[in-house]
């Protein structure tokens, strides 16, 4: 099993982001690298990677397989604005806009690992709030980290239908 360490995530991870985006996603719900470069310089704060600390076989040790990315919000629910580069209100919730496992890795419970470490994290650093929307087959999945169902989001990405989920409040 592969070892990792879930971390804050420097400037110069943002490359492997967006690497493991693009090919976890449909290209209509990617982030492009660009806009993830906007959201590091904008909330830095937000990302958090996994990184191999070793035992992976083919991976190696310091390579990121795994990242999460959280805009800080006053927003409840997940919208179409949160993924746009205008000011959001502030407030305290982190709503994660994108959550990536390498797709040559996926299935092997590095989510399951990385989603319980990352919220550790964000929560050692005040964060009590989060949001998400996902399509239906990971309600069960962020279900198992305590995200209640909130509802249909009325978020348009990619044109699918995405369910809000919600953790604290
Ligand atoms: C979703 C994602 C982050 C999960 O990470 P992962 O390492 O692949 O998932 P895990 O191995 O930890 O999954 C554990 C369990 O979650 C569920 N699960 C994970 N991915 C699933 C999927 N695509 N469909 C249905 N169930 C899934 C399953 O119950 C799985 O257990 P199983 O493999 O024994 O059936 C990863 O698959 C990914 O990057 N997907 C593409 C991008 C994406 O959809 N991100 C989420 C945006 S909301």
């Amino acid at each position: 099993m592969i070892k990792i360490k879930v971390r804050r995530a420097y400037n110069v991870d943002v490359a492997r982001i967006a690497e493991i985006e693009k090919g976890a996603f449909p290209p209509e719900e990617v982030l492009s690298a660009d806009r993830l470069r906007w959201c590091f310089r904008a909330f830095p704060e937000g990302f958090a990677v996994a990184e191999a600390a070793g035992g992976g076989g083919a991976v190696e040790a310091g390579e990121i397989v795994a990242a999460m990315v959280c805009r800080p919000t006053a927003l409840r629910r997940i919208t179409n604005e949160i993924y746009e580069t205008k000011e959001l209100p502030k407030g305290d919730t982190f709503a994660i806009m994108t959550f990536i496992v390498e797709p040559g890795l996926q299935r092997q419970k590095l989510g399951e690992r990385t989603i319980a470490a990352a919220l550790e994290l964000f929560r050692r650093n005040g964060v009590k709030n989060f949001s998400l929307a996902c399509k239906d087959h990971l309600i069960k999945f962020y279900g198992r980290h305590g995200f209640k169902l909130a509802g249909e989001s009325e978020l348009k990405l990619g044109g699918a239908l995405w369910y809000d989920m919600y953790l604290g409040r």
